[in-house]
């Protein structure tokens, strides 16, 4: 017979899950306590913007393999492996995970769980979680549960393509059976030869908060020498192609700007830095403070360089912010550098005008006040001052000269470093970019 499964959580992560174990042959239920999300993914349709997830998850509804409810119960009595997929905020007011949504979503499930299913983690927690679930699971639910912890690497904007090809697949678990389960669940992926990794489950926690842990460090390793590039007048886009060359460095992840947002790397490195301190390994982590102080600098700096292009004043100046997602080919305005600067110079007294292709409804629900414009020009028009936040194909496409003409004053800042200088200064403009010479 074949496995069933179920996916509780339908955000980013939980949607494209549930949607691509289905393109995988299984019969899927998506689990999600918001009615809303669940009435709009039983439709067929994505509620937030991801590159080709609507076409597996209409296609996959359609063929009967799919589909979605509030009730925890019916997932329990209808699944054989659960897919925990909820979020993992940073709690308020602390540097740590919420894990609310984990473990209440688990001790939901528990007392409908069918003997001998296997529970799932995919979110991102504090090493211990799996241990923790575990002992949980044995105090409440029937004989045989299992519980495994599968990291998930998925990036937004490349979702499906990376649940369906993924680099590597972890999963930690205490027992053959729970191993097997999962080789039979990613069978199709192992024929593409796709690494699989057996780990006990601390490893297999901290193999995720690592993998972004990395990547936050490599992006700020690139942005701390942009800080250097422009105390001595280097280009670092130069300097990160140069050493990019190195293949034990790679080229990827040295695009220096603006920094990383996002809903995952600048909480997972908070939470990972608390979990560490909790465990009496706090040493260890200290280098995270600086990958997270380097990051937030770029922010203040854009904003402090903004000031100066402007004279010295916001106060009365029109500043339009080309971006409002944390990265381009998302909706996504969790923690996203463009945003928070449009935010700073509002308060500072600028009037800010903010583009984006996807992210202006997001980023109206976060922040109502602030002006939005769906329209590229009419965005830019009568702007003191340009800053590129968001590196979206739109913007890289954009004609100078068309955008001189609607300008006020032809400044503009690139804060993601794809623009082409010479185009925007043939255009009359003065550009500056981060860690790149202004003249
Ligand atoms: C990140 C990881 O890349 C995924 O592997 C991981 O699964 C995911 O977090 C998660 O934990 O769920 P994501 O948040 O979608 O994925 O975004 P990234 O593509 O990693 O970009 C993060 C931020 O870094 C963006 O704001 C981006 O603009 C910035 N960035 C990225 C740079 O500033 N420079 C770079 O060179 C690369």
């Amino acid at each position: 017979m074949t496995l069933r499964l179920s996916v509780i959580g339908t955000g980013y992560l939980g949607a494209t899950h549930a949607a691509c174990m289905a393109e995988l042959g299984f019969e899927v239920i998506g689990i999600d306590v918001d009615p809303n999300k669940v009435a709009i993914l039983q439709t067929g349709k994505v509620p937030f913007y991801e590159p080709g997830l609507d076409e597996v998850l209409e296609r996959n509804i359609a063929a009967g393999r799919l589909h979605f409810s509030t009730s925890i119960q019916e997932a329990a009595e209808f699944a054989d492996i659960h897919f925990i997929c909820v979020g993992t905020p940073q709690l308020a007011g602390a540097q740590k995970a919420d894990m609310s949504q984990v473990f209440g979503s688990v001790e939901a499930l528990a007392p409908y769980l069918k003997p001998n299913s296997l529970v799932v983690g995919k979110s991102t927690v504090p090493v211990g979680t799996a241990n923790e679930i575990e002992l949980r699971l044995k105090a409440t639910a029937a004989t045989g549960v299992e519980v495994a912890w599968n990291p998930e690497f998925l990036r937004e904007g490349f979702a499906v393509e990376d649940t369906l090809r993924p680099d590597r697949l972890v999963v930690g678990v205490r027992s053959q059976r729970a191993e097997d389960l999962l080789r039979e669940v990613y069978a199709p992926l192992l024929e593409i030869n796709t690494p699989f990794l057996v780990t006990d489950f601390p490893t297999a926690e901290l193999v995720k908060v690592a993998a972004n842990s990395f990547l936050a460090t490599k992006i700020s390793f690139i942005n701390a020498m942009a800080e250097v590039c422009e105390a001595a007048g280097a280009d670092v886009t130069e300097l990160a192609q140069a050493i990019g060359y190195d293949p034990r460095i790679g080229n990827r992840f040295l695009a220096a700007g603006l920094g990383f947002g996002g809903g995952c790397l600048p909480k997972d490195i908070r939470a990972f830095m608390a979990r560490a301190g909790e465990l009496g390994a706090d040493e260890a982590l200290m280098f995270l403070r600086e990958v997270d102080q380097i990051n937030l600098r770029r922010r203040t700096h854009t904003v402090d360089l903004a000031r100066k292009v402007l004279g010295g004043e916001f106060v009365g100046k029109s500043v339009t912010v080309l971006g409002a997602t944390f990265k381009p080919n998302s909706d996504d305005v969790r923690d996203s550098p463009s945003l928070d600067i449009a935010v700073a110079m509002s308060n500072a007294g600028a009037k800010v005008k903010v583009h984006d292709p996807k992210g202006l409804a997001n980023a109206a629900r976060v922040y109502p006040n602030m002006a939005y414009e769906q329209d590229v020009l009419k965005a830019l028009d009568g702007a003191d001052l340009i800053i590129h936040g968001t590196e979206w194909n739109e913007y890289r496409e954009l004609d100078p000269a068309a955008v001189a003409k609607v300008v006020n004053s032809r400044h503009i800042i690139d804060g993601r470093n794809t623009l082409d200088p010479q185009a925007w200064r043939n255009a009359g403009f003065t550009y500056r970019a981060l860690g790149r010479p202004n003249a």
